[in-house]
């Protein structure tokens, strides 16, 4: 066996006689180390060379090699190495004795060299099996332990994953039901549109023939009173200027076509409005077409007029620009979504400016507000679906990334610069059709 796998083997015995003994029998085999008590015994086995076996007498002065080896079973770091007692006691309660205490062997004085050879060699045997299974458990235990944690992080992806899945999947059901739901008050809208546009026409078309009936009816009052009054009586003349004056007919006669003309444009303005509804739901329209954005954003503002005008001046600056295919339904909402929120974003009055231009191969609009701006910190978030910073019931926080989702079907982009306290200018970009689009479509 080469020097440096040799095993140590610790001989404790008060007696020299006997540790020479044994020496002389092991010292070709193995390296010795040697103990006269059990105090030293202690120090050599739990230091920083232990022993790979320990021969031990028993009947030792000071500690006996009962107490030595109870010590070192109850130090983890001792309680591996096989212990055997040499002993020339005999009883078998005293063997017994120290097999309890936890030692592997008991050799009784006086032994045959060749048997305590064998013993030794089986006992340093088994102690390499057992710590290489015991190395082996170790290296498994720790596999385990770094599987283990590799599954638990697994895990926790995940359930990352999952819970993001299920977010992802409620936010796509929210958008869905808001769309669906402007689809349907779209389809409302025309409906109702459609319906208000059949007797509105013929309102109007009554009232512009009673305003010429109400002009004639003024000159033939006016006419037959001059009349009347020149070949009356004193009396019956006195009795038509007081019913004259009491009922105020020349006013009425006056006002009478005034307030026809009124009704007409009041009628005008509505029929205009149901005009504007219908474009701007277009539910016939929900497809893509070549479609004229000025008359998106014209259609849009008449239908968000309202919000708008008690808190900006509106101020239109559409250029000439080619058409683009689109969902013009979707870019009306999109172009209605960024008027409100401009419009909310004013305090006070303010200005909110839309611009279309034509840009090389896509057409640019521009939505701008003297608003509040959007602070740094909050501006990656705004397009997220339920991000908003109105009160409960005023904003679902959709309308961004609702619009998001539309412009990049539509190939565009939607961008935004802010400064707070300056105003807020988002643009849309979308891309003018390929020629190729066009003679599809007329084919
Ligand atoms: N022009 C703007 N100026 C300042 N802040 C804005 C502007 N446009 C959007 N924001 C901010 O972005 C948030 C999200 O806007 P978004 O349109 O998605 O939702 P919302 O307007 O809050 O609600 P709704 O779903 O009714 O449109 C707003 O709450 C607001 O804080
Ligand atoms: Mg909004």
């Amino acid at each position: 066996m080469p020097n440096n796998s040799r095993h140590t083997i610790l001989i404790v015995d008060d007696t020299p006689l006997n540790i020479v003994v044994l020496m002389e029998m092991l010292r070709n085999e193995y390296t010795i180390t040697v103990a006269t008590n059990g105090e030293r015994a202690l120090q050599l086995a739990g230091g920083c060379s232990p022993p790979d076996l320990i021969l031990m007498d028993i009947v030792m002065p000071g500690l006996s090699g009962y107490d030595v080896c109870a010590t070192l079973k109850q130090n983890p770091l001792t309680a591996h190495i096989p212990l055997i007692f040499v002993s020339g006691l005999t009883k078998e309660s005293e063997q017994q004795k120290g097999l309890d205490l936890g030692a592997v062997d008991f050799i009784q004085k006086p032994f045959s060299p060749s048997l305590v050879r064998a013993r030794i060699r089986n006992h340093l045997e088994l102690k390499r099996h057992h710590d290489q299974l015991e190395a082996l458990v170790k290296e498994r235990t720790s596999e385990l332990e770094a599987k283990q944690l590799q599954l638990v992080a697994l895990n926790e992806e995940l359930e990352h994953r999952v819970q993001d899945e299920v977010r992802k999947n409620r936010e796509k059901d929210s958008i869905m039901l808001h769309q669906d739901k402007l689809a349907s008050i779209g389809q409302l809208a025309a409906g109702v549109a459609h319906e208000i546009n059949n007797p509105m026409s013929f309102i109007l078309s009554n009232l512009s023939t009673l305003r010429k009936y109400a002009v004639m009816i003024q000159q033939y009052v006016f006419a037959m009173e001059e009349t009347l009054i020149d070949g009356c009586a004193e009396k019956q003349r006195a009795k038509i200027e007081e019913m004259c004056q009491h009922l105020d007919m020349h006013y009425i006669l006056e006002d009478l076509p005034n307030l026809i003309s009124e009704c007409l444009e009041g009628g005008e303005r509505i029929k205009q409005i149901v005009l504007d509804l219908k474009d701007f739901a277009r539910s016939d329209e929900d497809r893509m077409i070549a479609t004229d954005l000025n008359h998106c954003v014209q259609s849009t503002v008449n239908i968000v007029r309202n919000e708008i005008m008690h808190v900006a001046k509106l101020d239109l600056q559409l250029g000439s620009i080619p058409v683009v295919v689109c969902n013009p339904q979707q870019i009306n909402q999109v172009i209605a979504n960024l008027l409100v929120n401009a419009a909310h974003a004013i305090e006070g009055h303010g200005r909110i400016t839309v611009c279309t231009v034509h840009e090389l191969d896509h057409v640019l609009v521009t939505v701008a507000d003297t608003g509040h701006g959007i602070p740094a910190e909050i501006i990656n978030r705004i397009f997220d679906p339920f991000f908003t910073t109105k009160d409960i019931g005023k904003g679902t926080g959709l309308g961004l990334s609702i619009s998001y989702g539309i412009i990049k079907a539509h190939g565009g982009d939607i961008t935004l610069k802010s400064e707070p306290g300056e105003g807020t200018t988002f643009m849309i970009r979308l891309p003018v059709a390929a020629p190729a689009f066009f003679s599809l479509m007329t084919d």
